[in-house]
């Protein structure tokens, strides 16, 4: 099935493993389960040990990504200036935790270490736009540019937020 990945490597060769790990999530942007069964196959390891290198390694996606990625800085500078509260207010409105992807794929978010924009720490980035200084009160704003749609508000007589099953 993907035999086009498979003819630059040789059959049954470990050491190739994550090498062929990289050249299909750079294909599909994530490791399908097919592929990963594929590659099991091909070098010879089981589906398990397979799933344990891809689930290892941070550069490895078991999921595909959302249309629009949202990193959140959680260097030092960044640190400092509140950005762990950034971060929770993103998992927040977003309703998915770091490492998730919105049910309507609209988004992604991941952590990162210092992406070298500290003098306008607290930082996120989106696709490839940075936004400097934020505070979570920016947070929606910034979303609704990338298509988010707005978090209802809840009514007095909404009892799903007052805690009653
Ligand atoms: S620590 Fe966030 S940009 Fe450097």
């Amino acid at each position: 099935m993907h035999s086009q990945i498979f003819s630059k490597y040789t059959k049954n060769d470990k050491s190739t493993l994550i090498p062929l790990l990289q050249e299909v999530q750079t294909i599909y942007g994530y490791l399908p389960e097919d592929a990963l069964k594929d590659v099991a196959e091909f070098v010879g390891s089981s589906l398990s040990r397979v799933y344990g290198v891809a689930t290892f390694y941070n550069q490895f996606r078991l999921t595909p990504l959302g249309d629009n990625i949202v990193r959140v800085c959680r260097g030092t500078a960044c640190h400092v200036k509140n950005s762990a509260n950034i971060l929770a207010s993103l998992e927040n409105t977003l309703g998915i935790v770091a490492g998730g992807t919105t049910k309507d794929k609209r988004f992604t978010l991941e952590t990162v270490a210092c992406i070298g924009a500290c003098s306008i720490a607290p930082v996120i980035v989106v696709n490839d736009d940075y936004h400097g200084r934020i505070t979570t009160r920016d947070i929606p704003s910034i979303l609704k540019k990338y298509g988010a749609k707005p978090k209802p508000t809840p009514t007095p007589t909404d009892k799903s937020t007052q805690g009653v099953a």
